[in-house]
């Protein structure tokens, strides 16, 4: 009865990304109060079984192909290792990938590769510990470093850092921390801060853009467009090479999802840890399918939870209005989820 995740511009959703919860140990000031949020009590987020059932209704009723584990920090869930082991004993051939901030890496990435993670993807903003802490409001650095190494000794490549750059704060420190990536072979992308904080304090004079970021590089660094395909991925990739020089020293990325938005080739469904679908990170409508997976396990059931995922992804907005032509500032507003 199924076709996929189409939505009525055309777009098909194939990119899963699931959250496993909405803890986190940081305090991201672009994501997160510094109190925290209010966390949702255990019996209302989606248990290891309830995840297993619902990517094997995406990827056997609705043409997902591609997954992606994120949080709040999903290492904060016990059952994590659990999780991607039953995920992979069922789809063998499924890419499997973790957004962490790197926190608790560690002592995990061995597991996690041995439970057939199949990379990942870490946040990384800054090299110096005070902007980290002033960042993230945790003194955590020195861990995510490890955790970041512990990962690639345990072979989970391509690791991709994240990287948001935060005016007065670590906006000098962009290409150091490319010079750190490039030398260990990891992917650096920066990311153009989105107004998803949870104080509401994102402003676009006070955002850093993908332009001034290529600015920021272009002393150390001369960046050219990688001529291999985007392929719907949010990040633009360039080739890094030392001014005046042939040699190829890696790529970086620029994720510019405000002042060069991506959406009309967006892929992506995303579940909330509490089951309810978000056809975008920007839409203020979200789908429910916790009562539908607890009501039971029937075919029927499988099939009214696939129907639900359906509708609410072919309600999928067009774009997310932020600078988009067309669609001036005037036509967003800020949802009320924050990132995290
Ligand atoms: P890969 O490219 O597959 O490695 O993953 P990814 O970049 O999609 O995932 P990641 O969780 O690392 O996200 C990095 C950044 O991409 C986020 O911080 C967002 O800025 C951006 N991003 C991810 N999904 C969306 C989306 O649906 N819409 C927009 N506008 N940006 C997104
Ligand atoms: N804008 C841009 N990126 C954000 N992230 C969290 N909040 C924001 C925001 N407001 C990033 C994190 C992580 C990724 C999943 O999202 O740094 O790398
Ligand atoms: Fe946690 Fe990620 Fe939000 Fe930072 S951005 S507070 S690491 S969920």
């Amino acid at each position: 009865t199924s076709s996929g995740l189409p939505d009525q511009f055309g777009r098909v959703a194939s990119d899963m990304r699931l959250s496993l919860t909405d803890k986190c140990n940081l305090r991201c000031t672009y994501c997160m109060p510094e109190d925290g949020l209010e966390w949702l009590k255990k019996d209302k987020l989606l248990n290891a079984a309830e995840i297993v059932r619902l990517v094997g209704l995406g990827v056997n009723k609705l043409g997902v192909r591609e997954l992606r584990l994120t949080g709040g920090e999903p290492l904060v869930r016990a059952d994590l290792v659990e999780i991607i082991a039953a995920l992979r004993r069922n789809h063998p051939e499924l890419p499997i990938s973790l957004t962490t901030n790197g926190v608790g890496l560690a002592k995990k990435a061995r597991a996690l590769a041995d439970a057939g993670l199949t990379r990942l993807n870490v946040s990384m903003d800054t090299l110096h510990h005070d902007a980290f802490l002033q960042l993230t409001r945790r003194p955590f650095l020195d861990q995510v470093l490890a955790g970041i190494e512990a990962a690639a000794a345990a072979g989970l490549h391509p690791i991709k850092v994240n990287a948001v750059l935060l005016r007065g704060i670590n906006d000098r420190h962009g290409a150091e921390l490319l010079a750190w990536c490039l030398e260990r072979g990891y992917e650096l992308r920066f990311i153009e801060q989105m107004p998803l904080d949870a104080d509401h304090g994102w402003t676009r004079e006070g955002m850093i853009t993908a332009a001034e970021i290529r600015e920021l590089l272009s002393s150390d660094f001369e960046l050219a467009p990688d001529p291999r395909s985007r392929d719907g991925a949010p990040a633009e990739r360039f080739e890094v090479r030392r001014p005046g020089s042939a040699e190829l020293l890696g790529t970086v990325g620029i994720i510019a999802s405000v002042t060069e938005p991506f959406c009309s080739d967006c892929r992506r469904t995303r579940i909330t840890a509490e089951g309810k679908v978000m056809s975008c990170l920007f839409s203020r409508t979200e789908v429910d399918l916790l009562p539908l997976l607890r009501a039971g396990s029937a075919q029927s059931d499988d099939d009214a939870v696939v129907s639900r995922w359906q509708d609410a992804m072919w309600a999928k907005p067009k774009a997310h209005g932020m600078g988009h032509p067309g669609l001036g500032d005037a036509d967003f507003v800020q949802p009320e989820r924050s990132m995290s």
